[in-house]
């Protein structure tokens, strides 16, 4: 499978982590992986102009670094949302990219989602699992599996190696 990473995270830390033990099981496994820095990215939010839907042609009217998420949205088989919790969401940074899928409705290709989060404390990711589950059905993606680390969790091996084994076993 051909496989992106949005790793909605700013910083190459706790969130990272998970994404590094993914990504090794999953390359281990064959699979062609590719990670995505979203929280580094500038992706505006959506202006709802429809551009995209007339002249544009499923073409964004804003010119940002959504362009460098295309390729995930047009080609991957599954997509790995990966993010800290920030004020009970996801990262702005990961909600504007998840949003923005709009001007082509939905991935083309992915039937496969997973979720990483990363929070400091236990009870916070209800909005961010349930925005998940919504989109990834409304978008006909199955939920391959949820992972959720708080502070407690971080740096911790056994931890980190259930999802490098998750992802093998894709
Ligand atoms: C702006 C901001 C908001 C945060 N909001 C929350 C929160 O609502 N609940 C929580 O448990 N942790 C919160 N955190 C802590 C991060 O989720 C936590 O430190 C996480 O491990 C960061 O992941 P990273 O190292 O990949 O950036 C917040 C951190 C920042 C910077």
């Amino acid at each position: 499978m051909k496989i992106a990473v949005f790793n909605g995270s700013p910083r190459k830390m706790n969130t990272s982590a998970m994404v590094d033990a993914f990504v090794a099981g999953a390359r281990e496994a064959g699979h062609e992986v590719e990670i995505y820095q979203v929280g580094r990215m500038k992706i505006a939010g959506c202006l709802g102009c429809e551009y995209c839907h007339g002249k544009g042609q499923g073409a964004c009217v804003q010119k940002d670094d959504l362009e460098k998420i295309m390729p995930a949205y047009r080609e991957a088989d599954m997509i790995v949302y990966a993010s800290p919790i920030y004020y009970f969401a996801m990262t702005a940074q990961m909600y504007a990219a998840m949003q923005r899928v709009y001007c082509i409705g939905k991935p083309v290709n992915a039937k496969k989602a997973a979720l990483l989060l990363n929070s400091y404390s236990p009870n916070v990711h209800s909005g961010a699992i349930a925005t998940y589950k919504d989109a990834t059905a409304y978008m006909g993606m199955e939920d391959m599996g949820i992972y959720i680390f708080t502070d407690a969790d971080n740096g911790n091996e056994r931890k980190l190696s259930e999802i490098t084994k998750f992802a093998k076993e894709l």
